[in-house]
């Protein structure tokens, strides 16, 4: 029997991965840069043993069936087959998320399983080494290796793709990101399906591309400097670039709900106030304002005004990966 088990955390991307080059390695379009969280993460377990006859998958306690069993199967293939291994494996994950908000994420719970895998198979992976593997499963995932900034590097091979930490001098932990919550009871086009079809069809999406070494410059500058408003104008404004691709995709879609629209609007408005908050979105109607936490208390009265507060979810900036000791 080969054990293993990791915790790994959520990433938001300030600067937006959209797009990939290789739909099989998932090698991205353009570099990206995140700010790993601590209120949501993920804790897998697997165990490889000869016992075992076919590949079992719970989540939260659940057992999950053959089609959600069937993508982890294929990144357990993908470690059986580059590691040269052949047993079956039993993955136990649970997701951390203060409310069941539709908000488990697919970087925790990949960046997670492949620390577990990595544990249990005993492989000598360093940091570069796990973020590759686990990009391999989402690609977002291989920033959650990494606690605090770290930004994705495209790469142009398997090898030469891979996330890597941008040290900020502890800054990060003078930063929050207040989740609102915003059901639109509209079925998902998941970050998958919504980057293909606007990298295919989109009329857009080379204006995206092109301005994304000058945000990603402008992000690490704003880090390197502490520069509050400098890094929250630039993560707003990629953050809205990303999602004008979807419009120009063929059909046209937009993962933006009315509601993600008030809130939008609603930080614009905070802002006019003189209250330092941005906005950033993925694929999905929640919108996530990027705040300083000196600033924190005053956002969330601001926004009792208009929201409930059963809608916010406070996170700051989180570790890295753990991997952890195996309950047996
Ligand atoms: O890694 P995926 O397939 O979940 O894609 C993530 C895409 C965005 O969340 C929209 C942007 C990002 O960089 O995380």
């Amino acid at each position: 029997m080969y054990a293993g088990k990791a915790r790994a955390y959520t990433n938001i991307a300030l600067i937006k991965y959209w797009g990939k080059k290789n739909e099989q390695l998932i090698l991205p379009m353009n570099n990206s840069l995140s700010l790993t969280l601590d209120a949501f993460y993920t804790e897998t377990s697997v165990i490889f043993d000869e016992s075992f006859i076919e590949d079992s998958f719970s989540l939260d306690g659940t057992l999950q069936d053959a089609k959600q069993t069937a993508k982890v199967s294929k990144f357990l293939d993908l470690v059986r087959q580059q590691y040269k291994f052949s047993l079956f494996a039993k993955v136990e994950s649970q997701n951390f998320v203060p409310t069941a908000a539709g908000l488990a994420s697919s970087a925790s719970g990949l960046a997670a399983l492949a620390g577990a895998c990595s544990a249990a198979l005993e492989l000598p992976l360093d940091e570069t080494e796990l973020s590759r593997l686990a990009r391999r499963g989402s690609g977002s995932a291989c920033r959650s290796i990494f606690g605090g900034f770290a930004e994705w590097q495209k790469g142009d091979s398997d090898q030469s793709s891979f996330a890597q930490a941008i040290p900020a001098d502890g800054w990060e932990n003078e930063l929050a990101m207040l989740f609102v919550l915003v059901d639109d009871g509209v079925k998902d086009i998941s970050s998958r399906d919504g980057m293909k079809r606007t990298v295919e069809t989109s009329s857009f999406y080379s204006g995206w591309l092109e301005t994304i070494d000058a945000d990603l410059a402008t992000a690490k500058q704003a880090i390197a400097k502490k520069d509050f408003n400098k890094l929250g104008e630039v993560t707003e404004a990629n953050g809205l670039r990303m999602h004008g691709t979807t419009l120009g995709a063929v059909p046209p879609f937009t993962y933006w709900s009315p509601e993600s629209l008030n809130v939008m609007q609603l930080v614009r408005a905070a802002r006019k106030q003189g209250l330092a908050c941005y906005f950033t979105m993925d694929a999905g109607p929640n919108v996530k304002i990027l705040v300083e936490k000196k600033n924190l208390t005053a956002l969330k009265n601001f926004l009792a005004d208009h929201l409930s507060e059963e809608k916010l979810i406070t996170a700051y900036a989180g570790p890295g990966i753990t991997l952890m000791p195996v309950e047996r």
